[in-house]
């Protein structure tokens, strides 16, 4: 698989999760639920149990963005529910390491976020510990945001740091990701694309995913060509 999309559902109706999820179950490779707490980010959302019960709802994998507080303590709680990535903030965890291994080990990618103002060469060390590098391209916390494009020369640093460590770890980018703003991702080196309103603001979600995926892939495979 060339580049993913995972489409954001916090855009879409939370009364109504399970079929909004079948929306785009078709084609989307990952579903992606974020989780605030109010505290980390200014906003609230939805937690384990609801997890828990979307996990049961839909085929697709879930790919947990954890925007929270203390995700030491909470992380693998997701993980052992089933989600397919549990991706923590480099801001909130204290011991990212002993994180990002208790995710592992209970079977799920270990995903590392880091928000627009966060470098990302001091966690190089930490890359044989990660599946999932997400270099978000908003300030975390609501969907609907304008694309940072200061964020994009991190995107391609991002992206050189994972080819001189080698091995498969995923680069997804995560805020203001749409038809105008994904070719300029992938072109940086992005291959996991997170979309919310891009996806659920659009009539046809399904064909939302299709049109961002063509995208995608037409400008990463441009990227490696000539790379
Ligand atoms: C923002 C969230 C995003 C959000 C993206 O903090 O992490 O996943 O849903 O929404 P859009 O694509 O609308 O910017
Ligand atoms: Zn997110």
């Amino acid at each position: 698989m060339v580049v993913q999309i995972s489409p954001s559902i916090l855009s879409a109706d939370f009364a109504r999760l399970a079929d909004e999820a079948a929306r785009v179950g078709d084609v989307a490779d990952w579903l992606h639920v974020d989780v605030m707490d109010n505290h980390f980010v200014p906003n609230l959302t939805l937690g384990l149990p609801v997890v828990e019960s979307l996990l049961k709802a839909t085929q697709l994998p879930v790919d947990c963005h954890l925007m929270i507080e203390d995700p030491d303590r909470w992380a693998v709680g997701y993980a052992e529910a089933g989600a397919g990535s549990v991706t923590i903030h480099a801001e909130a965890a204290k011991a990212p390491v002993r994180t990002l291994r208790a995710i592992r080990e209970a079977g799920a990618r270990a995903g590392f976020a880091l928000n627009p103002a966060t470098p990302v060469e001091p966690y190089e060390d930490l890359l044989g510990e990660i599946d999932m590098l997400l270099v978000m391209t908003v300030e975390p916390g609501f969907g609907g945001q304008r694309f940072l494009d200061i964020v994009l020369p991190k995107v391609r640093r991002a992206r050189e740091l994972i080819e001189r460590h080698g091995g498969e770890i995923w680069l997804q980018v995560d805020g203001g990701v749409s038809a105008a703003t994904i070719e300029r991702c992938a072109d940086a080196g992005a291959d996991v694309f997170v979309a919310g309103n891009a996806v659920y603001g659009a009539e046809d979600a399904a064909q939302a995913v299709r049109d961002l995926r063509d995208r995608a892939e037409s400008a990463f495979k441009k990227r490696t060509a000539a790379s």
